[in-house]
């Protein structure tokens, strides 16, 4: 698959708008995702408002390059509403961000994943913000956009990290 061999973080985004097609494809793939018990804990929210985008990217200390972003997900999860296995929702939802993140670069568009949980303080700022009810948390922001700037993915293959048993 190109995207995985392609996708790096982006952080800077030209000012044109995101095609609401292209914003329906990429929440088909986080849902595509693969999670425990096929219990679906993700639930997403689409932030185009430049206000709340602006309050978003102050609700983490890493999170300033979302200001300018034209769209931002909230990747959130549902606390008890489905869940199964409740000890998984986390590694649910990184697989869902993932899918998201590749769809975005396949669709030549530029993300992040600015991470949120578990850290509570931020979590309870991303909470105010879009006003998340109760059965919600919030997991991760990813902003996204066409991208305005350029980079090669670095290659992380370790041959010493990996182990044969024959
Ligand atoms: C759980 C998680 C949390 C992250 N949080 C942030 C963040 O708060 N701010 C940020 O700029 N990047 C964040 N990133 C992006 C990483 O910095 C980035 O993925 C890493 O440096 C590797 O670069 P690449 O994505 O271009 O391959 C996060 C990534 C993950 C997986």
């Amino acid at each position: 698959m190109n995207a995985i061999f392609h996708r790096v973080s982006i952080r800077k985004y030209q000012e044109k708008p995101v095609e609401q097609e292209k914003i329906i494809t990429m929440l088909k793939a986080a849902m595509a995702a693969p999670s425990a018990c096929n219990q679906q804990p993700w639930e997403y929210y689409v932030v185009t408002n430049k206000e709340k985008i602006e309050e978003l990217s102050r609700t983490s200390p890493y999170a300033s390059c979302a200001k300018d972003a034209p769209l931002v997900f909230v990747a959130c999860a549902r606390k008890e509403e489905g869940i199964i296995a409740p000890s998984y929702i986390e590694i649910d939802m990184s697989a869902s961000v993932e899918n998201l993140l590749l769809e975005a670069d396949a669709l030549n568009l530029g993300a992040v994943w600015l991470g949120i949980a578990p850290e509570q303080e931020r979590m309870e700022a991303v909470r105010k913000v879009i006003d998340l009810p109760e059965k919600l948390y919030a997991f991760a922001l990813l902003p996204c956009g066409y991208p305005a700037e350029e980079r090669p993915q670095e290659n992380r293959y370790e041959e010493s990290r990996v182990h044969y048993l024959k």
